[in-house]
C-alpha cells in the first residue's frame, strides 16, 4: 500500500472513535484531510467540529461540516489528529503543518487524543524529525541560540511560513528527546516560545497506525 492509501485507511478507522451527535476536535494535515473526507462521506451525524487550523476549517466547511469556536466548547470527547513522530508511550512531535499551537489548544479540550498515522511515524525516540517550535518573531534568534547552547541543536526559521497566529516556526534539528515531558516543560518556559511541538502533556491515548497488514491500534 502507498503512504496515501495508509492515510486513507486510518482516516476511515478514526470514525469508530466519533460518538454520534457529539462535537469532534479535528487536527490538521494530510492524514486528517482523509479523516475529514471520511467523516463527510459517512453521513455520521455530529453536532459540529472544533478545528485546529484555517486549512481544516476550510476543508470541513466546503464539505458541509459545521464549525464551532473552541471558546464555545467546554470539553470534547475526542480529538483526532496526525503526528510527525509518535513514540511507544504516545508522546508525539507535531507541527509539520505549522498548526501546533491551535492543535495543542484543541487537544487540551479533549478527553482522548486519537492519533492517526502511517507506520513511518512510529519511532523509539522523538527528535529525528525537525522539531517545530512556534515563536514570537522578535525572539527567534535568541531561542535558536538557546537550542544550540542547551541541546547542541540547530534551529532554523521555516522559510516563508507565518502561522495562523501570525508567528514564525523554528525547525530544530539534532535532538534526541529522552524525556519528552521534561523537555516540553523546559522549552515552554523560554521567553518568546509560543508552543513547542512536543506533545507529552497532551499525548495520544490511542494511535491508529496504518501498516501493510492493516490498522494496528496502540493504546497508551
Ligand atoms: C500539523 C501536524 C500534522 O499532524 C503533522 O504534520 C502530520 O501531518 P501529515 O498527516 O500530513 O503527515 O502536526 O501541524
Amino acid at each position: 500500500m502507498t503512504q496515501d492509501e495508509l492515510k486513507t485507511l486510518v482516516g476511515q478507522a478514526a470514525l469508530h472513535y466519533v460518538t454520534p451527535n457529539s462535537i469532534v476536535g479535528v487536527g490538521t494535515g494530510s492524514t486528517v484531510d482523509k479523516f475529514i473526507d471520511a467523516l463527510a462521506a459517512s453521513g455520521l451525524p455530529i453536532a459540529g467540529a472544533v478545528s485546529s487550523s484555517v486549512r481544516s476549517t476550510e476543508r470541513m466547511q466546503a464539505l458541509g461540516i459545521k464549525i464551532l469556536e473552541a471558546a464555545e466548547v467546554e470539553s470534547l470527547e475526542v480529538y483526532i489528529d496526525g503526528a510527525d513522530e509518535i513514540d511507544h508511550a504516545g508522546h508525539m512531535v507535531k507541527g509539520g503543518g505549522a498548526a501546533l499551537t491551535r492543535e495543542k489548544i484543541v487537544a487540551d479540550l479533549a478527553k482522548r487524543f486519537v492519533c492517526i498515522a502511517d507506520e513511518s511515524k512510529l519511532v523509539q525516540t522523538l527528535g529525528k524529525f525537525p522539531l517545530p517550535v512556534e515563536v514570537i518573531p522578535m525572539a527567534a534568534a535568541q531561542i535558536a541560540r538557546r537550542f544550540a547552547q542547551r541541546f547542541g541543536a540547530d534551529a532554523g526559521l521555516r522559510a516563508g511560513c507565518v502561522t495562523d497566529n501570525g508567528n514564525q516556526i523554528l525547525d530544530v534539528r539534532g535532538l534526541a528527546i529522552a524525556d519528552p515531558a521534561a523537555f516540553e516543560a523546559e522549552v515552554n518556559q523560554w521567553p518568546g516560545v509560543v508552543t513547542v511541538g512536543v506533545f507529552a502533556r497532551n499525548k495520544a491515548a490511542v494511535c491508529l497506525l496504518g501498516t501493510a497488514a492493516g490498522v494496528r491500534t496502540l493504546e497508551f
